[in-house]
């Protein structure tokens, strides 16, 4: 038998899970987040759920990963034959498959606009709005945005492990983490941009209640890429050396650290211009930043130009890391199951999510008017069911999983590398798995429909 890919490195491992938690999520949907929840209150409570649930639950995902060392189907039907608990292993893969459908369509937008900083363009718009919507709503030009970024995964993933997912995070990462320490600089030196700072980090508990509770759970779960296939995936990479509650905590913190980073980057700089509004909701990346990099731009024109380009650029990184690892779980999925060739598999994968992507894309133009179930377009429908449905029902059920179903010794083998690494928390994990995670998860899954 074909002997399987591993990670090479400690670091490759941590890299490449990083990449795949830092995302879009943590750039864009992060800072919004925060500003309209409650700033630094809504952070306190941010972190509070990446550690009480969103570590462990990675962890749990690393056991069935390392442990089983196979795609994530076939690593339930290992660990559980012919249960219903296999359900969650083929739900993880298609999980992934879906998000990367409409993800790219986004992604594919990043890579837009940072064409249009490099050529001088965002720093000239005259209306942001128009322009965005322009640009999303055309049929033609964001469908080919969103081709060339899958192709671009297409050809990390065709190399492979080793060659394709652990080198390109190695390159990609740092060179992420090198932009965001100079924006952070850059945002910082621009006058008024205290005003931004006491905006993000001025605790207000008023505004805590219920829901910013849940979204902040939904958000550490999005954005530490939870029950959806990725993890587990990559797991089965790691070498039976790894420390996978040492890697969990890693990621979380630099998942968290990025995330908190972007709002340094963004509301600074978004406060030093005062005709812009902060609270722009979703557009805040593409449409309020054009308007602050436009007013940089007029000021100092290379400093405006050079921010625009960074910062796109690492937008465009950040969902570039986070697509390969939405691919893999598909591929190696289709790989080891049905004995494909990596080529083929990865071209399935490519093939069969640019199709829909074009539907996705396509629905905020000339497919607007056509709606899909329960009155979404295609785009709201797939991001619908993938972070409102399929990710919470998939949390509940790894929790359960492991906390309930699989022989404790295996866990704890698994989290203690068999007993040579220390693991004091382990019955506080364990009560987290079967305890607070399910039931913490279903209050939020309850709640997002409407039902609680
Ligand atoms: N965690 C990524 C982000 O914050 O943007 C998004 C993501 C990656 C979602 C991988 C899902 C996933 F499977």
């Amino acid at each position: 038998m074909e002997k399987r890919a591993n990670f090479g490195s400690k670091l490759g491992i941590i890299l490449a899970s990083a990449g795949s938690a830092v995302g879009l999520g943590n750039v864009w949907r992060f800072p919004t987040e925060v500003g309209e929840n409650g700033g630094a209150a809504f952070i306190l409570i941010y972190i509070l759920c990446v550690i009480l649930l969103g570590v462990p639950l990675m962890v749990s995902e690393f056991v069935i990963g390392r442990h089983t060392h196979k795609n994530t189907a076939d690593a339930y039907q290992q660990l559980a034959p012919h249960t219903p608990w296999v359900f969650q292993g083929y739900l993880g893969v298609f999980t992934s498959w879906f998000i990367l459908c409409y993800y790219s369509v986004v992604a594919g937008w990043t890579l837009k606009y940072l064409f249009s900083a490099i050529v001088g363009k965002v720093g000239t718009i005259e209306d942001s709005a128009a322009y965005f919507t322009a640009f999303t709503s055309s049929p033609w030009l964001p469908i080919v945005c969103m081709v060339a970024v899958m192709l671009m995964c297409h050809w990390v993933i065709a190399r492979g492990v080793q060659a394709g997912i652990e080198k390109y995070s190695k390159l990609m990462m740092p060179l992420l983490l090198l932009i965001i320490a100079v924006l952070v600089v850059c945002s910082f030196s621009m006058p008024g941009s205290e005003e931004g700072l006491r905006f993000l980090f001025k605790p207000d508990f008023s505004k805590l209640d219920s829901s910013v509770v849940l979204s902040a759970m939904g958000q550490a779960f999005f954005s530490l890429s939870i029950a959806m296939g990725c993890l587990c995936t990559y797991a089965s990479y790691f070498r039976d050396d790894a420390k996978l509650v040492k890697t969990a905590g890693s990621v979380a913190v630099i998942d968290t650290t990025v995330a908190i980073m972007s709002g340094f980057i963004i509301f600074p700089a978004v406060f030093s211009v005062a005709e812009v509004a902060p609270d722009a909701g979703p557009g805040l990346v593409f449409i309020t930043l054009p308007n602050v990099f436009q007013i940089a731009f007029g000021h100092v024109p290379f400093i405006g130009w050079l921010f625009a380009v960074m910062f796109y650029l690492l937008l465009l990184l950040a969902a570039l890391t986070s697509m390969m690892s939405i691919h893999e779980p598909t591929t190696a999925f289709l790989l080891e199951h049905f004995h494909l060739h990596r080529r083929t598999a990865t071209w399935m994968v490519t093939l069969s999510c640019i199709f829909i992507g074009v539907l996705c894309s396509l629905s905020f133009g000339p497919l607007a008017d056509v709606k899909f179930l329960f009155g979404m377009t295609f785009f709201d429908f797939f991001d619908f069911v993938s972070a409102k449905i399929f990710l919470p029902v998939g949390g509940i059920i790894i929790s359960l999983f492991v906390g309930w179903k699989l022989d404790r010794q295996l866990v704890y083998d698994e989290v203690t590398n068999h007993g040579t690494v220390g693991f004091r928390a382990f019955p506080v994990y364990r009560f987290i798995l079967r305890w607070l995670a399910p039931i913490a998860i279903s209050l939020i899954f309850l709640n997002e429909l409407g039902i609680l």
